[in-house]
């Protein structure tokens, strides 16, 4: 009996013993798995490099793909004298609308199969790598958020992110009032956060976002001939198109009102050379007025044939008379309005061509689609962005504008019984974050501090610069002795 037991017991601990092991490879290598697609000759991706060496040849280079973590795809150079540039990515290169990739002679490219990074699964500014766990991925949470994906906020963080839009901050807030607030849509991406003014009762108090111009009121058209010899740039108050462009993809719904009174001027969209039209966020000429659909070339009334003399706008009469086309723009993906151009409004036939511009402000509300999945859309490496105002947002937040983060070794504690020197030792273990946590949340902060306090009775620190005998030890191990 006893033999037949331990006969049973050897092969466990050998099974054990070889788990371990495994577990311990595991570890080692970080248990990853990626595949190359087939290499791309004469292209190389910019802009998303983070490490480049030289090495023998295309194999070691993969190796280092696979060994850094957040490597997905890697730039060859030639080989030249035996070796070759091998620079890691940590992007792919996008699909087919959107591809980031340059001709380079002579370089290769190569990528991993099937991204799952691309789709940016980690919130709240985790790192995404590719190629862990049996989802393809892991999370590299950023300070203050934990779960699989980053998705969990731990409420003592929550002060450090602001609302993507108004309609976000309602979510967030039913009791937000109407004022001016800084929102931040896409959140950790490169678009810093802007003041907006919050309207909460607009729109059945959804929350929206309004953003001012400096072309507001009804202007003047006048004295020249040419089709789009009138133009006027709007200038958006404290945006930047960039900045509202991320506003319409965080919300459902975007509206700006337009109108032309003409006197003898015309727009004629469906011309060659149409004499007005507006230009869309990313300066394309568009021939459609508010309240009538995107490429409809007619205004409001032209869409049932409401318009004097059955035309596609009011303001295609030439007939001496003051007469006006108007409604919303709601195209959120051409929205705001960039550009107004005007022509026709000299004088002709002895009447004084003229007319009035109105455009009024912008407006987006309700939560859009991208909105949780923001980053996906706009292709951007996982870098934290320098947020200058985050001190000004936690005060608009009644917080206080300062981090705080808490160890288990805050309070006075006595070294004694230790002679040589740095016997005396004590790790220090900070709540809720871990060390490349806080790492991250240097990188976000122009600041940073922490006191350290040594009270002595014949125990000195320095017995001279070569030979301390206290020190303490920095984030990356290193032993510091100022
Ligand atoms: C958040 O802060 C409160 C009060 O300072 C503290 O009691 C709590 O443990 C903190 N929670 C976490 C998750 O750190
Ligand atoms: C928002 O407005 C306030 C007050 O007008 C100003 O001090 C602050 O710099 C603005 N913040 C941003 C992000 O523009
Ligand atoms: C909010 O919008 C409504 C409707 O457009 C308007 O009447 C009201 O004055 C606005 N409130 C603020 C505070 O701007
Ligand atoms: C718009 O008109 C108002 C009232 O006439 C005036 O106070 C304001 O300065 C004008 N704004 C601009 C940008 O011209
Ligand atoms: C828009 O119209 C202007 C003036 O006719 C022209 O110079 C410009 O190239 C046009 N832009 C586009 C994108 O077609
Ligand atoms: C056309 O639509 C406008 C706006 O909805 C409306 O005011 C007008 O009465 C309509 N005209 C006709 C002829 O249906
Ligand atoms: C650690 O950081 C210090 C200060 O930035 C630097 O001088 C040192 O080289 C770093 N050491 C390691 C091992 O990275």
């Amino acid at each position: 009996m006893s033999q037949f037991s331990r006969k049973q017991v050897r092969p466990n601990v050998l099974k054990i013993c070889i788990l371990l092991g495994l577990q311990y490879f595991a570890t080692g290598f970080g248990n990853r798995i990626i595949t190359f697609k087939e290499p791309m000759p004469n292209k190389v991706l910019k802009g998303y490099g983070i490490g480049r060496e030289r090495v023998p040849n295309e194999g070691s280079c993969r190796v280092n793909c696979y060994l850094n973590p957040d490597c997905v795809s890697i730039n060859m150079g030639p080989l030249i004298e035996g070796e070759l540039t091998c620079e890691l990515n940590a992007a792919t290169s996008g699909n087919e609308y959107f591809s980031r990739l340059v001709y380079q002679k002579d370089h290769t490219y190569l990528e991993i199969e099937q991204n799952p990074c691309g789709s940016s699964p980690c919130l709240n500014g985790g790192t995404c790598q590719a190629g862990f766990t049996r989802t393809g991925f892991r999370c590299q949470c950023s300070i203050g958020s934990f779960g699989k994906q980053c998705e969990t906020m731990s409420p003592n963080f929550t002060a450090f992110l602001s609302a993507k839009s108004c309609s976000h901050l309602k979510e967030l807030k039913p009791g937000a009032e109407s004022g001016t607030y800084i929102i931040d849509p896409d959140g950790y991406g490169p678009q810093l956060p802007f003041n907006v003014t919050c309207n909460m009762t607009d729109k059945n108090g959804v929350g929206v976002t309004v953003i001012s111009h400096d072309s507001e009121n009804r202007t003047l058209v006048d004295g020249c001939d040419p089709a789009g010899c009138y133009s006027r740039d709007i200038h958006y108050t404290e945006a930047s198109l960039p900045q509202l462009a991320s506003l319409t993809y965080v919300s459902s719904h975007c509206e700006q009102f337009i109108k032309y009174e003409c006197f003898h001027s015309r727009l004629i969209f469906l011309a060659v050379y149409p004499f007005g039209w507006w230009v869309s966020r990313d300066s394309k000429n568009m021939t459609y007025w508010g309240g009538a659909s995107p490429d409809s070339k007619e205004c409001a009334c032209g869409r049932n044939n409401s318009c004097v003399k059955r035309r596609r706008c009011n303001c295609d009469q030439n007939d001496a008379q003051w007469r006006e086309d108007s409604g919303l723009l709601t195209d959120k993906s051409t929205l705001p309005v960039r550009e107004l151009r005007f022509g026709d409004v000299d004088s002709f036939d002895d009447h004084d061509e003229k007319g009035y511009h109105t455009l009024g402000k912008f407006k987006c509300y309700g939560p859009g689609e991208e909105a949780k999945n923001f980053q996906s859309l706009s292709f951007f490496p996982k870098v934290f962005k320098l947020k200058p105002n985050d001190l000004q947002k936690q005060r608009l937040n009644n917080r206080v504008g300062v981090t705080v983060i808490s160890h288990d070794s805050e309070t006075r504690t006595l070294v004694d019984g230790y002679d040589s020197p740095g016997s005396y030792s004590r790790d220090i273990h900070y709540t809720g974050a871990s060390l490349s946590q806080l790492a991250s949340l240097t990188k976000t902060s122009s600041h940073c501090e922490q006191s350290i306090k040594y009270e002595c009775y014949h125990s000195r620190l320095f017995k001279n610069q070569q030979e301390p005998f206290g020190w303490w030890v920095s984030r990356n191990k290193s032993n510091i002795t100022h």
